[in-house]
């Protein structure tokens, strides 16, 4: 297959990439490693060596949207569009018009996947899954979300997390539209907190583990908001795994969320982490100048059974696996 990825050298792409490299596949990236994002040039990623496979893997250093301006030459198989400034909460709290930029890109892309539609078979996107409602993440009412809890047919659209939901909820909508209008069979993703060993430090999941390890002292160890804020933790590799699964089945611009159904708490990750590296006794709180984001955002998982998904790497073992990484690069 030809794959052609879109922000492929952040950290989902870099998943994506080492997947179907392994298979035998044709990758193609382009990423500018754009400033405030999770981008690493391919020649410094950590897990995995795409330069190992030669011919097959390609890197273009240039902004996405340079690249639209063109037509494609070759068809591909699939075409992924991860491109975006997230930054972690600190960027979509405290720089929302740098994430406004998700806006351009993915109108950007979709203009341009219309035009070269005969030359594309399939597109995955990402949304998010801040792209929900935030009444129904609040600590007084909260629920695992469901994908019709958006839903343009109908009037059910609530208020989005910040600039970066509202860029996710506009992907969403043009997603559909490609597919309504112009026929680009496409999937496009709501993925919860997808997290890995290699994931920039500004996201929680690297930064604590990060933290725990260098924990040495018997003090208290400290998380940002409250701590009790909670999240739906996903790996990297079920991520990957799910999409694509899911992927042959959908293809009509509907969106599905990647998620484990599983709320944890920013002070219960720190606790499980700090007891899987033997480290008793330390107090975990939060620290309320630092953003917390909503307080429950969990994702459920009815209809990625439904289509066959089922995430299978524990918090524990995901856990295990960063401790491994960071103690090799220490
Ligand atoms: N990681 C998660 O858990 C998660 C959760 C929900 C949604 N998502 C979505 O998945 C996608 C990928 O996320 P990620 O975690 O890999 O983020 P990331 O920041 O690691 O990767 C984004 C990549 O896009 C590149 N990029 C930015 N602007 C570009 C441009 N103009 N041209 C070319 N490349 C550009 C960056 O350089 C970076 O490599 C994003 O759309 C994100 O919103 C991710």
């Amino acid at each position: 297959m030809n794959i052609l990825i879109f922000g492929g050298a952040g950290f989902v792409g870099r998943h994506y990439s080492e997947y179907f490299l392994k298979k035998n596949d044709y990758v193609k990236v382009i990423d500018n490693i754009a400033p405030l994002s999770g981008g690493i040039h391919p020649k410094k990623w950590r897990l995995f060596n795409p330069y190992k496979f030669n011919k097959k893997f390609k890197f273009l250093n240039q902004d996405c949207r340079k690249f639209f301006r063109v037509r494609l030459e070759k068809k591909y198989d699939l075409v992924i569009n991860l491109a975006a400034i997230v930054g972690g909460r600190e960027v979509i709290e405290n720089n929302p018009l740098a994430v406004a930029e998700d806006l351009e890109i993915d109108t950007a892309f979709w203009r341009w996947a219309v035009k070269n539609k005969k030359k594309i078979r399939h597109v995955i996107t990402y949304s998010s899954s801040a792209a929900y409602p935030v009444h129904l993440q609040t600590k007084k009412n909260f629920r695992l979300l469901k994908e019709q809890d958006i839903d343009f047919s109908k009037d059910n659209l609530g208020k989005p997390d910040l600039s970066y939901g509202w860029a996710k909820l506009n992907n969403e909508y043009l997603a559909s539209i490609a597919f309504k209008k112009h026929g680009i069979k496409n999937t496009i993703f709501r993925p919860f907190s997808g997290y890995g060993s290699d994931q920039d430090l500004n996201y929680p999941f690297p930064s604590i583990v990060l933290r725990a390890i260098n924990h040495k002292s018997k003090k208290k160890f400290i998380v940002w908001g409250s701590g009790y804020q909670m999240r739906d933790f996903i790996h990297i590799k079920d991520v990957i795994r799910g999409s694509l699964l899911i992927a042959r089945k959908i293809k009509n611009g509907k969106a599905i969320n990647l998620s484990s159904g599983k709320l944890l708490s920013f002070i219960s990750l720190s606790k499980k982490i700090l007891k899987i590296l033997g480290k008793k006794n330390i107090k975990v709180n939060g620290n309320s100048n630092k953003p917390e984001g909503v307080y429950a955002r969990g994702g459920s998982t009815f209809l990625q059974k439904k289509y066959g998904f089922v995430p299978k790497i524990s918090i524990d073992q995901g856990i295990k696996w960063a401790i491994q990484y960071f103690d090799n690069k220490q």
